[in-house]
């Protein structure tokens, strides 16, 4: 048996992401300290928020009053839809590091492509995200939600491909082309609703595999997350929860279990959040 230590997953710039985090994304600001400070408690490394969570300031503060290092932990945050033009993302990525009061973070992500707006252009954007990891403000760079014609455009046109690739991915949608691209190209997938904010516990499939290997559905489906190899950072306010979803390295699922929960995927009609293609939601 394993013991409960996270795995550390080499990015193609050579950096490296803990492949277990922790998400603040629908946590309260006024919520977020006390989380993220459990998290930090329990042994979580890495925590992923965003300029459109409101709580990168929280975030900033209970991993300044941890008492850890800040290069103990990996922080990830993400541009926000408003700010795609590359003069706006030059200020946003300042406003990040003022928030979050670090003097960089590891890694930065166009949050959405947006292609209906800012005339389909997320190409001048991510050219930004190269500066800021030129001048050192983020470590790695990547993106989020982006489709695998988002990923080729980026690949004509520009020098850097994307360290990561943050897309819906749990057992009823498993995202399955977009994971293969990144799998083909170096790019790390980080499923983003890892438990389909837990509309997959209750599965007769995973609640009889969780059964069997004597483990909560939610271990179950992130343990299967994990020994496919990518990313995930589920969320939750409950501490009990926190330390559940941080206890998933001292057991393994069999092929047979993998295959299982992996048939579980029901395409586009899974799909929990918005597409890609036409998300045009804009922060006021
Ligand atoms: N890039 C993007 O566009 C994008 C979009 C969505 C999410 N994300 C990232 O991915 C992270 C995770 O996704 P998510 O927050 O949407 O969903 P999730 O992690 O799949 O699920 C979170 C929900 O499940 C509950 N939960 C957590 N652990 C549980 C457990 N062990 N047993 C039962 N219920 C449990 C939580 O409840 P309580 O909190 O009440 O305990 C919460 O309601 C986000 O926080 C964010 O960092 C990124």
């Amino acid at each position: 048996m394993a013991t409960n230590t996270i795995p550390d997953i080499t990015l193609n710039d050579g950096n490296t992401i803990p492949q277990l985090g922790f998400g603040v994304f629908q946590v309260e600001p006024r919520d977020t300290v006390t989380a993220v400070r459990e998290a930090l408690r329990i042994g979580y490394r890495h925590i992923d928020t965003a300029q459109m969570y409101g709580n990168e300031s929280e975030v900033g503060q209970a991993i300044r009053t941890s008492g850890l290092e800040r290069e103990e932990v990996f922080v990830t945050s993400k541009l926000s839809n408003a700010f795609h033009r590359p003069d706006d993302a030059r200020k946003a990525i300042q406003s990040t590091l003022d928030e979050l009061r670090f003097n960089y973070v590891d890694l930065f992500l166009i949050h959405w492509p947006l292609p209906t707006l800012y005339d389909g252009d997320f190409v001048s954007t991510w050219k930004a995200l190269e500066e800021f990891r030129a001048d050192g403000r983020a470590r790695s760079i990547g993106v989020s939600n982006f489709q695998v014609p988002h990923l080729e455009r980026l690949a004509a046109e520009t020098d850097t491909p994307p360290a990561v690739n943050q897309v819906e991915v749990h057992p009823y949608f498993g995202n399955e082309q977009v994971r293969a691209y990144g799998r083909e190209h170096g790019i790390v997938t980080e499923a983003w609703s890892p438990i389909a904010q837990g509309k997959v516990l209750g599965d007769p499939v995973i609640t009889g595999i969780a059964g069997k290997v004597g483990r909560t559905p939610a271990q179950v489906v992130l343990r299967w997350h994990i020994q496919r190899g990518d990313v995930v950072f589920p969320k939750s306010v409950t501490p009990a929860r926190v330390a559940e979803n941080f206890a998933i390295f001292d057991f393994t699922l069999d092929d047979d279990d993998m295959a299982r929960i992996t048939g579980l995927d029901r395409g586009e009609t899974g799909r929990q959040g918005a597409h890609p293609d036409t998300f045009d939601w804009m922060p006021a």
